[in-house]
């Protein structure tokens, strides 16, 4: 069994201590909080261990009535791997400790490229990372990008990729986050940093990216155009998207009309925490002029990164190939369930 710490239990920390505990080969050693709180009493409810991230707050935790395992350099030492699930730029203050202890962590995309070893995606630089000490799971936003330019690059070639990102202003429980009422382009001035972060997992790929925050929690909106090396038709191309484990290409007859839609859908679909792991690409969206693609895909900010993060820890590892490592992730977290409600062949209009 893998040993992984989580350190930093927020958004991110506390579903890949989640998606973690549910794989065969993975057990949560325990996780790291600096402060006693819902998500620390939550995280003792479901049986994780907590350990205590700043020494000197360790009494709070008593005071609140909350156990505390020990301190989070404890825990790194007990751990194979750390996930270090912090606020950007802590996860980079923690390298010192993780390197004291000779445990390879994962930071995540709010860290910047040149503190670790290595950029990750799963879908695209999977075997890259094998026996490295310090990898960075890239962003939401960036997962999103390298999970489609990946079949596209195999498949077609790719000359440029144009895209607009349409952010969500904060997470729902990021209160002091905004806009309210406004749409901002963010940065003002181009590239955003998405695109050279996507180079961070394709170094050649040509892509410019601007980037827009709007007041929304949901998820993020990317409209994409991609010029291709060649001319497929739309319907190839959407079945290359379709055939994609982390693409959920989004059928006209489920009436989703936006972010909102989609989230209702996971709720129905009994997600957790309504999560929605896949890339959600509207099929009527995906379009070809000449050899320029078209689409539009929502990216749940909050978990797309997830499954990522579990094959990861595999790869760095060197305990599974690409493929079996996000067959067992895939099928371990239920994502190879998919989405979508099933309809008979007879109930599908011939478009679907
Ligand atoms: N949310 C997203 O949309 C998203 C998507 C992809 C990637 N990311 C990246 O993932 C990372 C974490 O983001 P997040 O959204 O999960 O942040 P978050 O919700 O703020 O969670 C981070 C948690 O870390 C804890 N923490 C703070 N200082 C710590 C320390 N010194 N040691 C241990 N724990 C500490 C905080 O909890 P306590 O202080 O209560 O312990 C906080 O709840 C960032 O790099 C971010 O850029 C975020």
């Amino acid at each position: 069994m893998i040993r992984v710490g989580i350190n930093g239990y927020g958004t991110i920390g506390k579903r890949v201590a989640d998606a973690v505990r549910q794989q065969p080969d993975m057990e949560v050693v325990g996780v790291a909080k600096t402060r006693p709180n819902f998500e620390a009493s939550g995280a003792v409810e479901k049986g994780f261990d907590l350990y205590a991230a700043v020494e000197e707050r360790k009494p709070l935790f008593a005071e609140a009535g909350i156990d505390i395992a020990g301190d989070v350099e404890e825990l790194v030492e007990e751990s194979d791997i750390v996930v270090d699930a912090c606020p950007s730029g802590i996860g980079a203050d923690n390298a010192e400790m993780y390197a004291e202890y000779d445990t390879p962590a994962l930071l995540q995309g709010g860290e910047d490229e040149d503190v670790v070893d290595a950029s990750f995606n799963a879908r695209s630089n999977y075997d890259t990372v094998a026996g490295e000490d310090l990898v960075r799971v890239v962003s939401c936003n960036t997962t999103g990008l390298s999970r489609l330019v990946a079949p596209l690059q195999e498949e077609y070639g790719i000359e440029k990729v144009r895209a607009t990102l349409v952010r969500r202003g904060g997470d729902p429980a990021q209160s002091g986050r905004g806009p309210i009422n406004d749409i901002l382009p963010n940065p003002v001035s181009l590239p955003s940093h998405h695109g050279p972060d996507v180079n961070t997992i394709f170094p050649d790929l040509a892509i410019d990216t601007l980037g827009l925050k709007v007041p929304a929690t949901l998820m993020h909106m990317h409209s994409i155009n991609v010029t291709l090396e060649a001319e497929p038709d739309a319907a190839e191309v959407r079945d290359l998207l379709e055939s994609q484990s982390r693409t959920f290409v989004i059928p006209e007859w489920l009436g989703l009309d936006g972010a909102g839609a989609i989230k209702e859908l996971a709720q129905d679909a009994g997600r957790p925490r309504a999560d929605i792991w896949e890339n959600c690409i509207w099929g009527e969206s995906v379009s070809m002029e000449g050899s320029d693609l078209y689409l539009f895909q929502a990216i749940h900010q909050e978990s797309d990164v997830v499954p990522e993060n579990v094959d990861a820890i595999r790869a760095v590892l060197g305990e599974a190939d690409q493929q079996e490592s996000i067959e067992r992730t895939n099928e371990a977290m239920g994502l190879d369930e998919g989405l979508a409600p099933t309809r008979t062949a007879a109930e599908a209009p011939a478009d679907d």
